[in-house]
Parts: structure tokens; C-alpha cells; sequence
């Protein structure tokens, strides 16, 4: 495939409408298990999780507000070091309220079990978890997302809000990330 990117993606993996179509069914889902409960805080995990948040967000029929943290575990290589800090904070109180932590992917599932379990000392009602992507063959602490759109294979992705050291969240669609592209550069380091 050509496109400006292909210096850097290897390939599409998910493209613009199925991603649309996933987001949609992802929506009615949650849509169904929220018509009956207060009303729910949506928070994203920046910055990976903002295209995912705009698009689910767009398909929900229910109450909500949205609300933002920084949580990293990744320094500017593609490796998690299980090192997790909040860098941002809510601006919302989540006591007595349900959660919905709105995440792009589940790699090493550090970053997830930390926020998890810092929203529930928070005393939220209920914390669930939607993630766009899975790589469940990267898994090293135990953490299930109760909605999950794409189970994917170990490799790393860019665009629809991923990054590689920033850049490329911009893409539509989800692309692996040339292996060449990034050892080259780790290797330089
Ligand atoms: P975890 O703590 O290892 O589960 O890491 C989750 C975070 O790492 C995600 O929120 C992403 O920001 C980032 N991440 C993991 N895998 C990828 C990938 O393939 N591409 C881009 N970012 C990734
Ligand atoms: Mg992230």
C-alpha cells in the first residue's frame, strides 16, 4: 500500500471503517449495560485514548461527562517499564459515581490495574473498563477490560491516537509500525 506514511507503517491493520463500525457496536453495548444507572464519568487516559473517547462518545444515548488523566509507563521507547505515574489529575470527585476508564490499549495491562485501583480508593461506585485494543499475548499483571473492540497480535501500532515518541497519532487507522523503523532508531541511541 502506498501512502506518505509507508516509510514508517509495514501495514494497515485496522482500517477507518472498521474502526467506526467497532466504535458503534462497542457504544450499544455500553449503552445497554448504563440506561438503567446514574450518570457516568467517562475517563480517558490522555493522550493515546482522545480519538477513541470523541468517537465512542458520539455514538452514547446516557448521561456522562468526560474527564482526562495523564497515567505513563512508557518513557520514549516502545517498551513498558511498569513504572506508572499520574502525571494529570481528575477534575471531577468519582466518589459515589460510575467510572468508565476509556483506554486506547491494553499492552503489559501496569498502566490499567494502577488506575483501576486508584479510581476505586477514590470509593467510585463501580470502575469498568472499555478498550479499544488488546495485545493479550503482552499481558504481565492480571487485568480484564470488560469491553474490548480488537484483540491484536504483539506488535506495535501507531495512529487513531497512538504514538510512536509523539508522532503519528494523527492516522486514521491503525498501522503497524515498521520493526526497521524503530530498532534503527533504537539502535542509534
Ligand atoms: P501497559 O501499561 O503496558 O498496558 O501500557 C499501556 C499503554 O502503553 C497504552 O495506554 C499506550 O499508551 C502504550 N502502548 C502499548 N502498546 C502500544 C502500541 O503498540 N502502540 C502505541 N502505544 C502503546
Ligand atoms: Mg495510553
Amino acid at each position: 500500500m502506498i501512502t506518505d506514511y509507508s516509510e514508517i507503517i509495514d501495514r494497515v491493520l485496522i482500517d477507518e471503517e472498521s474502526l467506526k463500525l467497532k466504535i458503534k457496536q462497542l457504544a450499544k453495548t455500553i449503552n445497554d449495560y448504563y440506561k438503567d444507572k446514574d450518570e457516568v464519568i467517562l475517563v480517558g487516559i490522555l493522550k493515546g485514548s482522545v480519538m477513541f473517547m470523541a468517537e465512542l462518545a458520539k455514538n452514547l444515548k446516557i448521561d456522562m461527562k468526560m474527564d482526562f488523566m495523564v497515567v505513563s509507563s512508557y518513557a520514549e521507547n516502545t517498551y513498558s517499564s511498569g513504572n506508572v505515574k499520574i502525571l494529570k489529575d481528575l477534575d471531577i470527585d468519582v466518589k459515589g459515581k460510575e467510572v468508565l476508564i476509556v483506554e486506547d490499549i491494553i499492552d503489559t495491562g501496569y498502566t490499567l490495574r494502577k488506575t483501576k485501583e486508584n479510581l476505586i480508593n477514590r470509593e467510585a461506585k463501580d470502575v469498568k473498563i472499555v478498550t479499544l485494543l488488546d495485545k493479550p499475548e503482552r499481558r504481565e499483571v492480571e487485568i480484564k477490560p470488560d469491553w474490548s473492540g480488537f484483540k491484536i497480535p504483539n506488535e506495535y501500532v501507531v495512529g487513531f491516537g497512538l504514538d510512536y515518541d509523539q508522532l503519528y497519532r494523527n492516522l486514521p487507522y491503525i498501522g503497524i509500525l515498521k520493526r526497521s523503523f524503530y530498532e534503527d532508531i533504537e539502535d542509534a541511541k
